[in-house]
């Protein structure tokens, strides 16, 4: 069961999620979507509005989170499965770490977030570089970004593989609007 784009948008509004984050998880859709139209094209199943909702939700706790602790993917994914939203639970529970190296939808959305920096898209290294600036505060906390960076780094390299993507061609999503949704994966099939 995947919800609509409108459930998740009013979602995202009733939960009084902060502007800045709906921003992102709008960039980060299209950015998914792309992506998984990419792998759609070689072949690959792939659930277009699957990808499109679980980006859109994917930081659905992440104000809870910063507010009264706790992991915000998990927490997200345990809102998804009380709503019966099994699928995007499991995406959303994986955006931060993955579980398996597996092209998949799952992949697809923890890579869209990787390239979003804020509402911009840019590259891996410019997304670590900025958390080491922010993160970065001693050595335990630089060695978990580079650990993080590094898988990151092999996620792409799966993608570029297996679909012939390019990821500097993702940047030109910058030039559509930040709400522009292409079309929620509804017609990229
Ligand atoms: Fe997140």
């Amino acid at each position: 069961m995947i919800p609509s784009r409108e459930w998740a948008v009013k979602l995202m509004h009733d939960r009084g999620m902060p502007p800045h984050i709906i921003r992102h998880s709008h960039a980060v859709s299209l950015v998914a979507v792309s992506v998984a139209f990419t792998l759609k094209k070689a072949g690959f199943e792939v659930d277009m509005r699957l990808v499109d909702r679980a980006a859109l939700l994917h930081d659905i706790c992440k104000a809870d989170s910063l507010l009264n602790g706790g992991d915000h993917a998990l927490m997200g994914r345990r809102l998804m499965e009380e709503h019966g939203y099994l699928r995007i639970g499991e995406i959303v529970g994986q955006h931060v770490r993955l579980e398996s190296m597996e092209v998949n939808e799952a992949m697809v959305v923890n890579y869209a977030d990787k390239r979003v920096m804020h509402d911009r898209v840019v590259s891996l290294q410019k997304r670590f570089l900025d958390l080491m600036d922010r993160y970065g505060k001693n050595e335990q906390s630089m060695q978990r970004i580079l650990k993080h960076y590094a898988d990151a780094s092999e996620v792409e390299r799966i993608l570029v593989r297996s679909s012939g993507l390019e990821p500097g061609w993702l940047n030109h999503l910058n030039l559509i609007a930040g709400d522009h949704a292409l079309d929620g994966g509804e017609g990229l099939l």
